[in-house]
């Protein structure tokens, strides 16, 4: 029931009941009166009746006439006269029974005679009665002449009438106020819906107009846009889980069931011919794939990737096309063929020692290389020119993904100028004075300005974005909406921090944890009260892999107890292994590795394990199942998703999350153990946290963040960046269809 409807029922109520007591008292009153007129009528008819029949007494005829005429009045039933020893001398013939001169003269004489009076006397009398046909108001008078009671007179008077008089006055009084309530309330509604029907058609004008703003109207517009846009971000925070059914029915509703292209580096799946000659297919590690794959199962459409994999030519058709995922095929991978020289500008040169080290705190320079920034955009424009081969409309829907791509959207804006393009940024940006150190800042920056939307894991990272643009470039800002607007091309900055599929497809695949257990044990070759602790990261320098170890030594060197019985095994898929900074920290990371090991490891005791090589996810969910906790010690980083993926495999709630705060995902998964990574002493506590931890607490930490997961899941994070595009969508045909019918160019 809405607030109005509410307000509308009380004051009928209030109104109903004010109605009910003045009635009541009105009632009351009326009757009174009447019964006080009637009395007072009768009394007096009796008064004169009493005289003339004291004339006529002895004569019959006359006495009768005399009772016949006062009869006559309409509201008389019956008139009688009696003699005083209590028989009837004359009577009209209505009178009832009751009133007869014997029954009521017990009365006149009861009246009239003090108790022990032998000789009775008549008195006045009166009462009012109640008969089958309604109340009767009857009097008694005695008839004197010369001082002596010849008898006495009754008369019985209708009382109905001022029943049926009572109730039409009750009726008018009711219709009266029925007609104050609703001119009441009725009049001042209809004023207040015209004055707020004039409100809005004007703040309506305002708001589609644009531009200046008269001042009063300015923090209630600012309002109404923040509720338009806190609506837009809750549309679909409907109750009820996130799923790729909802998802699909998102872009069927909203976006009209139009395909998706994704432009990312990394391939889905790569083919790669082993040393048996075999083709086999891989799952690349990527939290970027992680994320997305399941998005194209949902939808359907095209992936435009750099083909990779050592036997991806071998795979693909004419169109350099492969359908997968293999046995479920739904959607298909376009590969792209890069040389060596551009792999080496665009991939390892401009994009991991340019970028990659800028957007990341992690202390290692960044070089940014003349050659390598022309194979960026180079590169850039190959892999645009794809998108744009791959798509069937005018106005398709584009997701350009990641740092590899930051000049593509503009590149596919200017082929298609109707495209809904959403960029999305999976590492840090840096702040704007940072992001000056790239020599190309602002090329980047416009660039990435051809998109409908950037987004971003953190509002930190969208702010460190438009403060950038504020800084470098001339546009201009829509605060209200986060938005920049760039030669009338708007763009929405928002943070979607990335999640899972949930369920997750490995976890759903994987044995249960007890036999995780089991296998793990046996192949690390760990004593059956071994405690075991976890990573799981490509190796790469802003992981914090050597900040990891080092903990982990001051575990052992702090908490004896755990000498001898905790092994932490690291899974470390070697990566960018061309790059000198990627292949000192695998040299630095075996070197730690090494002396920990000497330092306190045994013949068969070894505290680190090392396993480096790629790790396909039914294994890296065996490993995450069979942990007592997972240590996740990032030095910088977007989100995060292994630390999501651990909490995703607990199904058991076992298992304890340590967490870096200089991850995304420390935002979301606050029941995690959160740490500095750079204080090995508070981190080894932590590890020693999580490994002397109650089973309860446990439990309750890791049900809370497998609930988070679930809800905040993969299609949900789509799901928003597809409800933003397709609100900016229409509101940019609308303001297009507007501008049409404008004689001149506005603002819009
Ligand atoms: O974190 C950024 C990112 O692109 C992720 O999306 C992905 O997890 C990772 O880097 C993969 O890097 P690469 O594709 O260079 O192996």
């Amino acid at each position: 029931m809405t607030q109005l409807a509410r307000f509308i029922l009380g004051l009928l109520a209030a109104l109903a009941l004010l109605t009910w007591a003045v009635s009541g008292v009105v009632q009351t009153t009326t009757h009174e009166w009447f019964e006080r007129d009637v009395s007072a009528h009768a009394q007096l008819a009796m008064v004169s009746a009493t005289r003339s029949m004291a004339d006529a007494w002895y004569d019959p005829d006359g006495l009768q006439k005399r009772l016949v005429a006062i009869d006559r009045n309409q509201h008389v039933i019956g008139v009688a006269a009696c003699n005083a020893d209590l028989t009837t001398r004359s009577m009209t013939p209505d009178l009832p029974e009751d009133f007869h001169c014997r029954a009521v003269g017990v009365w006149v004489r009861a009246a009239g005679t003090a108790a022990g009076d032998e000789n009775p006397k008549l008195r006045e009398w009166s009462t009012i009665a109640t008969l089958p046909t309604g109340r009767v108001y009857v009097a008694a008078m005695p008839v004197v002449s010369q001082g002596q009671a010849l008898g006495f007179v009754i008369l019985a008077h209708d009382l109905s009438y001022i029943e049926r008089r009572e109730a039409r006055a009750q009726t008018f009084l009711l219709v009266v106020f029925g007609a104050l309530a609703i001119l009441a309330f009725g009049v001042p509604l209809l004023v207040a819906r015209r004055v707020r029907h004039d409100w809005s058609m004007e703040v309506r004008k305002l708001l589609r107009k644009g531009g200046k703003q008269p001042r009063e109207f300015q923090p209630i517009l600012g309002d109404v846009r923040e509720l338009i846009a806190r609506m837009a971000d809750e549309r679909e925070d409907l109750p009820g889980q996130w799923t790729a059914e909802r998802l699909r029915q998102i872009l069927n509703r909203n976006l009209h069931g139009e395909k998706i292209v994704i432009l990312a580096n990394r391939e889905p799946y790569s083919h790669i011919r082993g040393e048996d000659g075999r083709i086999e297919v891989q799952h690349p590690a990527s939290g970027l794939v992680t994320a997305l794959e399941p998005i194209m199962r949902a939808c359907s459409g095209v992936w435009v990737a750099h083909g990779s994999g050592n036997a991806d030519r071998e795979t693909v058709d004419r169109n350099d096309h492969v359908r997968v995922p293999p046995e479920e095929e739904s959607y298909h991978i376009r590969r792209v063929w890069l040389s060596e020289e551009e792999q080496q500008g665009h991939y390892y040169g401009f994009s991991n020692e340019g970028l990659w080290p800028l957007c990341h705190i992690a202390h290692t320079r960044p070089t940014f290389r003349a050659e390598d920034w022309a194979y960026y955009q180079k590169v850039n424009q190959k892999f645009s020119d794809a998108v744009c081969e791959e798509v069937d409309s005018e106005d398709p829907i584009i997701l350009v993904e990641d740092y590899h791509f930051a000049l593509a959207p503009a590149m596919i804006r200017k082929r298609l100028p109707s495209a809904t393009i959403i960029a999305f940024w999976h590492i840090p940006w840096p702040n704007a004075e940072r992001m000056g150190i790239c020599p190309w800042h602002n090329e980047l920056l416009e660039g990435l300005l051809g998109s409908s939307i950037i987004g971003f894991h953190t509002q930190l990272h969208c702010n460190n974005f438009l403060d950038s643009v504020d800084r470098y470039l001339e546009t201009r800002r829509d605060r209200e909406q986060n938005a920049v607007i760039m030669h009338g091309q708007k763009t929405l900055v928002r943070p979607y921090p990335i999640a899972l599929e949930w369920p997750v497809r490995w976890a759903e695949m994987a044995p249960d944890p007890a036999a995780c257990r089991v296998q793990v044990w046996k192949d690390l070759g760990l004593k059956p009260d071994a405690l075991l602790g976890l990573g799981v990261d490509r190796l790469d320098y802003t992981k914090g892999i050597e900040e990891r170890l080092l903990a982990v030594e001051m575990l052992l060197e702090r908490y004896p107890k755990y000498r001898g019985r905790f092994t932490f095994v690291q899974l470390a898929e070697p990566s960018r292994t061309k790059i000198e900074r990627y292949r000192e920290l695998n040299e630095a990371v075996e070197r730690l590795a090494k002396r920990i090991n000497e330092r306190f490891g045994t013949a068969e005791y070894q505290p680190i394990i090392l396993l480096r090589s790629h790790h396909e996810p039914p294994e890296v969910f065996r490993y995450y199942r069979a942990a007592d906790l997972c240590y996740v010690s990032s030095l910088h980083d977007g989100m995060n998703l292994v630390a999501k993926e651990f909490v995703a495999a607990r199904i058991d709630l076992e298992g304890v999350l340590i967490l870096s705060e200089f991850t995304g995902a420390a935002q979301e998964l606050t029941e995690a153990l959160i740490v500095n990574p750079y204080d090995l002493v508070k981190s080894s506590d932590a590890m020693a946290v999580a490994l002397g931890m109650p089973e309860e607490e446990r439990r309750d930490r890791m049900q809370s963040m497998r609930s988070m997961i679930g809800r905040f899941n993969v299609y949900r994070w789509a799901g928003k960046m597809l409800v933003d595009a397709a609100y900016l969508r229409n509101q940019e045909r609308l303001s297009g269809r507007l501008a049409e019918h404008l004689p001149v160019s506005t603002n819009l």
